[in-house]
């Protein structure tokens, strides 16, 4: 591989003169912006465990009212980026709610989209363009860019859970931005999850005038794990992994993101390809421990770990595990470059 020009390499008076000229040599900076072979992520593998971020949710939750907060959330931090960053990978912003019983979080709409994986608690709910969608532990419960939505809390003790959202490529763009309302009225009818996709492959008969865009936004844990352990009953040796789709199109959940869920048999290990998408994962139950470009994360349940585009990552489950995995898979294939690597 050639070596580059630096600007040191460049005359004083010429540097300073494309400087007041407002412009910059490519070539010093043209391994940086396009390294050879895959990319060189800032994004560094993260781990936080919830043993730890639990006393200082509690806390936020004595020190600052829901008021004063409208969200009451600790950003979970990428350790490349540092202290403050508001995100966890390059597309992947991950945050940890609390909502005290009684409390409500206002309404509002933003561009960006959200995924909550609720961590802990009974009794929480969030209400999605009137559709009142109760929280237990485990579901994966969305807001997609553009829907209303507000949190309430029926229950007795705290609720947690975890925010998932594509708000760094928002940012980014520019493009990110929220528009607040009144609480909803919710409907008086369990959610669709509950009612209208209840077998796999039979989907309510709909005119095209009543297409909806994100016509399930919520995903029951319950049903998760059937299916996982149906799968993993029957599958071999291969790894169950389901991901969260649209019920209606097959495509992934949303246009950015994607989820999947997995499950670990006691002493399974697992080694999937390097991919090209970076990844959050949540441990929903189980214990183990992954290796993520080196760096050994032991988890338990309700820990919170990441790794960045084309990392090696190796599980392995110590107790029967269940991993809920956020990536940016869709949006890199509408991209046109997702891709993976057999190791
Ligand atoms: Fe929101």
């Amino acid at each position: 591989m050639t070596q580059l020009g630096t600007l040191e390499d460049l005359p004083q008076d010429y540097r300073e003169a494309m400087t007041a000229a407002g412009v910059a040599p490519l070539w010093p900076m043209m391994r940086n912006v396009l390294p050879h072979g895959q990319p060189k992520p800032i994004t560094q593998p993260g781990y936080w465990a919830y043993d730890a971020l639990r006393p200082l949710l509690l806390r936020a939750g004595e020190l600052t009212p829901v008021e004063k907060a409208e969200r009451r959330v600790l950003v979970l931090s990428d350790p490349g980026r540092g202290a403050g960053a508001m995100q966890a990978t390059a597309s992947l912003y991950l945050g940890m709610q609390l909502l005290l019983p009684g409390e409500t979080a206002p309404a509002h709409k933003h561009t960006p989209s959200a995924v909550r994986i609720v961590v802990e608690g009974a009794g929480g709910y969030t209400v999605v363009d009137g559709e009142k969608l109760p929280m237990e532990e485990g579901d994966l419960v969305m807001t997609p860019g553009g829907d209303w939505h507000d949190h309430g809390h029926d229950g007795e003790a705290p609720v947690v859970w975890l925010d998932v959202l594509d708000l760094p490529l928002f940012y980014y763009l520019e493009g990110s931005y929220a528009i607040e309302g009144p609480l909803q009225a919710a409907r008086n009818r369990p959610d669709a999850a509950q009612v209208e996709y209840q077998s796999a492959g039979l989907v309510p008969s709909r005119s095209r005038q009543q297409a909806r865009r994100y016509p399930m936004v919520r995903f029951p844990w319950q049903r998760t794990e059937a299916a996982l352990r149906a799968l993993a009953e029957y599958g071999g040796d291969a790894l169950a992994e389901v991901d969260y789709v649209n019920p209606e199109t097959g495509e992934d959940v949303l246009p950015t993101m994607g989820f999947t869920a997995m499950i670990l048999a006691a002493g399974q290990g697992e080694s999937p390809p390097q991919r090209s998408s970076s990844a959050a994962f949540h441990v929903i139950k189980g214990r183990g421990r992954s290796t993520i470009d080196g760096k050994v994360i032991d988890w338990g349940p309700k820990d919170t770990f990441t790794a960045a585009p084309f990392a090696t990552i190796d599980h392995h489950a110590d107790d029967e595990s269940f991993l809920v995995r956020a990536h940016d898979r869709p949006l890199q294939m509408k991209l046109g470059y997702y891709e993976e690597r057999i190791r």
